[in-house]
C-alpha cells in the first residue's frame, strides 16, 4: 500500500476506535481562534497525541485536539491546532488532518488563518474571505503516486473556493454588521515573515494576503472533492507596508483583539451550512 494512505488509513482506523461522530463541517482554527471550541457543544475529544501517527504542532500557543460536536444543528470536527510545513513536516503530513476528516465524513472544509494584509485598505483586525489562492511556493500535498482512493491524478482547481459557500459568507458578515474583504490569499513556506521585497512580489502576483498555512490544506481537500471555504484574519499589513518590524506577540495580540467577532462569523456561516451538508 502507499505509505501516505497506509498512515492516513492507520489514524482514521486509531481515530474510529476512539469515537464514531461523524462531522459534516470540518473547521481549521488559526491563530486567535484556539479558544473558539467553547462556542461548540461538545460531544467528544480527541488528542492529537492519542491519534497513531497523527502530526503533532510544536508552535506555541496551538493547542493539539480534534473537537467533535454541534454548532447550531450542524455535526462538526474542529482543528484546535494544526500542523504547519515550516516545522519540517513532510507536507504530505501538513495535510492528512484535513484527509483524515473527509474520511470522517466532512463535506466542508473551513480553513481560518492570521495572515499579512497586502491590499489597499486593510488594517490590523480586518477579515478576508479568500477568493482565490496562490500555492506554487510550497510543494504540492499531490506530489507522489496519485492516492486513487481520495481523487483523480490531474484535479481541476479553477474553483477552490465554493462560490455558494462565499454567498453564505456575505450573508452573514452582512447580517452581522462585520466588515469583511475578500481576496487571494498566498501561502509561503516561512517560519519567517517576508522581507518587504517578498511583499512586493506577492503584490505583483496578485495576493492581497499572504501566510504560511491553508492553501497546500484547500488543494488537498479539493482533490477529495470537499467544498472549500476560507477566512483570514488581517493581523497585521505585510513587512514593508506597515513601518514596524512584525512579531509573532503582535500577530497573536491582534488576532485575540478581532477573535470575539470573527467568532460570531465562524459560528453563524456553520450555522447556514445546515441547508446544504447531508442529514
Ligand atoms: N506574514 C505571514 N504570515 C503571517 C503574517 C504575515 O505578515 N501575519 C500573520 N501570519
Amino acid at each position: 500500500m502507499n505509505p501516505v494512505y497506509e498512515k492516513l488509513m492507520k489514524c482514521y482506523e486509531s481515530c474510529r476506535a476512539k469515537t464514531d461522530f461523524k462531522p459534516r463541517v470540518a473547521l481549521v482554527l488559526g491563530s486567535g481562534l484556539g479558544d473558539y471550541a467553547e462556542s461548540i457543544r461538545v460531544v467528544d475529544t480527541l488528542d492529537y497525541h492519542d491519534i497513531e501517527g497523527f502530526p503533532v504542532s510544536t508552535v506555541p500557543g496551538h493547542k493539539g485536539r480534534f473537537i467533535f460536536g454541534y454548532i447550531g444543528e450542524v455535526p462538526v470536527v474542529c482543528m484546535q491546532g494544526r500542523v504547519h510545513y515550516y516545522e519540517g513536516y513532510d507536507i504530505t503530513d501538513v495535510v492528512l488532518p484535513t484527509r483524515l476528516m473527509k474520511l470522517m465524513g466532512a463535506e466542508i472544509l473551513f480553513l481560518t488563518n492570521a495572515a499579512g494584509g497586502i491590499q489597499l485598505g486593510m488594517k490590523s483586525g480586518s477579515l478576508m474571505m479568500i477568493t482565490g489562492q496562490i500555492a506554487c511556493f510550497v510543494p504540492s500535498p499531490l506530489i507522489g503516486p496519485n492516492l486513487d482512493e481520495l481523487g483523480e491524478r490531474f484535479p481541476d482547481m479553477s474553483q477552490i473556493y465554493d462560490p455558494e459557500l462565499q454567498r453564505i459568507v456575505r450573508k452573514a458578515a452582512a447580517e452581522l454588521s462585520i466588515d469583511l474583504c475578500e481576496g487571494t490569499y498566498l501561502q509561503l513556506s516561512g517560519p519567517q515573515y517576508e522581507t518587504p521585497q517578498e511583499v512586493a512580489m506577492c503584490r505583483t502576483l496578485g495576493a492581497d494576503a499572504v501566510g504560511m498555512s491553508t492553501a497546500c490544506e484547500a488543494v488537498a481537500a479539493k482533490h477529495m472533492g470537499m467544498r472549500v471555504l476560507g477566512i483570514s484574519c488581517v493581523t497585521n499589513m505585510a513587512a514593508g507596508i506597515q513601518a514596524v518590524p512584525l512579531s509573532h506577540k503582535e500577530v497573536q495580540e491582534a488576532a485575540d483583539k478581532v477573535a470575539p467577532q470573527f467568532k460570531e462569523l465562524v459560528t453563524e456561516v456553520i450555522k447556514k451550512t445546515a441547508g446544504i451538508v447531508s442529514v
